[in-house]
């Protein structure tokens, strides 16, 4: 009989920071996949609020109970990582149809560019359709609470990062 192959999948993104509209994707991603990466962009061209370090720590504090899945950096493109980690699909979640142009657009590239990797639109959860980080950012940046939006542990580092930029001369809880 054939040995079969596992399925790894990709699921990149900024997540600067991640919110539940990304774990919910995660969650469901993990039963599709036999393993799923959850790739950290470093982008140099974006000064983001949380260094991919402090981003990567969140997540994997977030999928600490989920066995299959793993937390990584990467920066270039994401074809040429994804290809090293051996994943034949990226996935990523679509909350609206108005996802749908932008992420079309980077799932053609990307295809052009390594046509043996196939990405999976993944719709995300009704209750999470109007959320995304930068939603999240301006809330706590003006002391709104943040919870049921993210993981706990994101909602604790944003109030971190926020207060202690309001203190003169302290530095954040990193
Ligand atoms: O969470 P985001 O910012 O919507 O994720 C965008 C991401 C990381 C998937 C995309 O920007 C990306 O893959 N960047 C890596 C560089 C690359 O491969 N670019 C070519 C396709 S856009």
């Amino acid at each position: 009989m054939e040995e079969r192959v596992a399925l790894i999948a990709i699921y990149p993104g900024s997540f600067d920071p991640l919110t539940n509209g990304h774990l919910d994707v995660i969650e469901r991603g993990r039963k599709i996949f036999d393993y799923l990466i959850v790739g950290v962009l470093k982008n140099p061209h974006k000064q983001p609020l949380f260094t991919s370090e402090e981003r990567k720590t969140m997540i994997e504090e977030a999928v600490k109970p989920f066995s299959n899945v793993e937390v990584e950096i990467f920066d270039g493109l994401l074809v040429n990582f994804a290809r090293q980690k051996g994943c034949r699909v990226i996935l990523r979640g679509l909350r609206a149809i108005s996802d749908y142009e932008y992420e079309t657009q980077i799932a053609l590239i990307n295809r052009k560019m390594a046509p043996e990797l196939e990405t999976l639109f993944l719709p995300t959860s009704t209750e999470f359709s109007y959320l995304n980080s930068t939603i999240v950012k301006e809330i706590a940046s003006f002391g709104g609470c943040v919870r049921g939006l993210v993981p706990p542990v994101v909602e604790r580092r944003l109030k971190g990062k926020f207060n202690s930029r309001s203190i003169p001369g302290s530095s954040p809880d990193f």
